[in-house]
């Protein structure tokens, strides 16, 4: 089993997509075992960002991250960073899938509507940084079952 972090960006949660961005992420069998909205503060944006400190965007990218409320999502399941990483499609929406979350609703990769860790070490630090440990909860669900074998 494996957490991984989602954030639906400003722009997701402006454009009013969070509610159809969680029912793809949650429609896959995965479950929601974290959830807040929270507004980041240039610290966290630059914590949370540091593998690309330095390059190009990475200012444009801590501003964009700041400018309005975000919601945080941990997401689990078996291979979840991979799953989720699926679901929404590659960075720039225009090489996106249709069907993925970035190629249905994004038209740059600037303003790309959600982010996923990359990898499962990416995935604890990054739940790390937005929850404590008390706000993960993990519990059964009648149809567990029914979406996983065993
Ligand atoms: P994310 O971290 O947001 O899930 O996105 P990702 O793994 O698909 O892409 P990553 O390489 O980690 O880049 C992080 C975010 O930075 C912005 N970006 N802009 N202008 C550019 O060339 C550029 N490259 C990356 C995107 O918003 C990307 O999601
Ligand atoms: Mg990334």
């Amino acid at each position: 089993m494996e957490t991984t972090l989602i954030l639906i960006k400003p722009d997701g949660v402006q454009r009013s997509l969070s509610g159809e961005i969680i029912q793809r992420l949650e429609r896959s069998g995965l479950k929601i075992t974290g959830l807040k909205l929270l507004h980041v503060d240039e610290a966290l944006a630059k914590k949370h960002y540091a593998e690309h400190d330095g390059k190009p965007f990475f200012n444009d990218l801590v501003e964009y991250i700041c400018s309005a409320p975000i919601i945080a999502l941990a997401i689990s399941g078996p291979n979840a960073v991979q799953k989720t990483r699926t679901l929404i499609g590659k960075t720039n929406p225009l090489e996106s899938e249709p069907g993925t979350i970035r190629g249905d609703f994004g038209l740059e990769i600037s303003r790309n509507l959600i982010h996923g860790s990359a990898s499962t070490e990416d995935a604890e630090r990054e739940v790390n940084i937005f929850f404590e440990k008390n706000e993960i909860i993990n519990y059964k669900k009648s149809t567990d079952n029914w979406v996983l074998e065993s």
